[in-house]
């Protein structure tokens, strides 16, 4: 008897050893049984896609197979921003937005541009410009033309505006509202347009999820856009959430983007498991199941709208080691759906089982 007991106690421990996890690699739950041929790009009815970081494509062979293998669409994380394509007001350096270009064509993928204009990232020669309106409607529509061009045939659509929006709703007092005036994103739209008029165009943001008064302000912005004839495609979602975001939040700002009739991206997905900021977490099988059953949730819902308007989702960046989120906020977190060694978590088949 006192055998038999050892014996289950033995087990009851292994199994809770299993159930645990690190907190550098990924958790140990046992994966559901897919075909050996499973990816995303294979499996989604839609197109699915990550952000990548050049170095890291250039740098780590792990990395760039997985974005061959299981992604169709990409975004370059940072390498086509106005401070990394434009760095004095004469000099264009393409060389990491074009290795990216090149990587994307050569192995077939979507190229989705992000993005022309922002508030942040923007290099010094723009922050400290001196000059009057037109000077200034000059350097953003030169910005954007030639960004545009350059790319012209090679990327499939872009983030025109970035975040123009406070989550109060109101318009940001960012330093191209100030020099350009309220009416600056539309003027962004059309100057994309002029320079090519086969490239999708989006309004990018975040917050749609948490903030129904800057969702209403975004939606009600692209609504008058489309009746004064702004040449507007798509709607970017960014959704940087996390596991304990409520369903009914995520079902509102997918629902209400998706009436707008325009395409929707979920752009800059990722689900943060330590929004609280503990410096000690760790991940937990029961915090990984979470997190899946919130990715399962967002690819559900969004598989639900109309087939037309389904530009895709993007996660920002492939596995948690790459994720801007434990830099930026100086804590353990894991957004992805991949772990720090580029394996499948749970969330990984939480994608999956959403769109079933
Ligand atoms: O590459 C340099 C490196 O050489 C240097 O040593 C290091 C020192 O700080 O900085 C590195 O550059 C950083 C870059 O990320 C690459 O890691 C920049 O400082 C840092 O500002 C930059 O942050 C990016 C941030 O946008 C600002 O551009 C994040 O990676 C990127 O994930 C984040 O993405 C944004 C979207 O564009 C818009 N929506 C929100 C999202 C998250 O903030």
């Amino acid at each position: 008897m006192k055998k038999r007991c050892f014996y289950i106690a033995i087990v009851v421990l292994f199994l809770s050893a299993c159930s645990k996890s690190n907190n550098t690699g990924g958790t140990t739950v046992t994966p559901p049984i897919v075909a050996p041929d499973t990816t995303l790009q294979n499996t989604l009815p839609f197109p699915i896609g990550a952000s990548v970081s050049i170095s890291l494509l250039q740098n780590n062979t792990k990395y760039s197979n997985l974005a061959k293998k299981e992604y169709n669409s990409l975004t370059a994380e940072n390498a086509m921003k106005f401070a990394g394509l434009h760095p004095s007001q004469n000099t264009y350096t393409w060389t990491d937005a074009d290795y990216f270009v090149n990587f994307a064509q050569a192995n077939n993928k979507r190229i989705h541009g992000h993005t022309l204009l922002w508030h942040q990232s923007l290099p010094s020669w723009v922050t400290n410009f001196v000059g009057d309106s037109t000077a200034w409607e000059n350097l953003m529509k030169t910005h954007i033309q030639t960004v545009v061009a350059h790319f012209k045939g090679k990327v499939a659509s872009w983030d025109v505006v970035n975040e123009a929006f406070e989550d109060n709703g109101s318009l940001r007092n960012s330093i191209w509202r100030q020099k350009l005036g309220n009416d600056y994103v539309a003027r962004c739209f059309q100057y994309a347009y002029q320079a090519d008029t086969s490239v999708l165009l989006f309004y990018n943001d975040y917050g749609h999820e948490y903030s129904s008064t800057k969702r209403a302000a975004i939606i009600n912005m692209l609504n008058t856009f489309k009746s004064r004839g702004v040449p507007v495609h798509g709607i970017g979602l960014q959704f940087h959430t996390n596991y304990t975001q409520s369903d009914a939040n995520i079902a509102a700002a997918i629902t209400a983007a998706a009436g707008t009739g325009l395409k929707v991206h979920i752009s800059e997905l990722d689900v943060a498991l330590n929004a609280g900021n503990n410096p000690a977490l760790t991940l937990t099988a029961s915090l990984a199941e979470q997190q899946a059953t919130k990715y399962k949730f967002i690819f559900k819902i969004y598989n639900a709208i109309p087939a037309a308007q389904k530009f895709g989702i993007t996660t920002w960046n492939i596995g948690d080691a790459d994720s801007w989120i434990p830099r930026q906020y100086n804590r353990p977190d894991w957004p992805l759906p991949f772990d720090g060694n580029y394996l499948r978590k749970p969330a990984y088949y939480g994608i999956l089982d959403g769109i079933k």
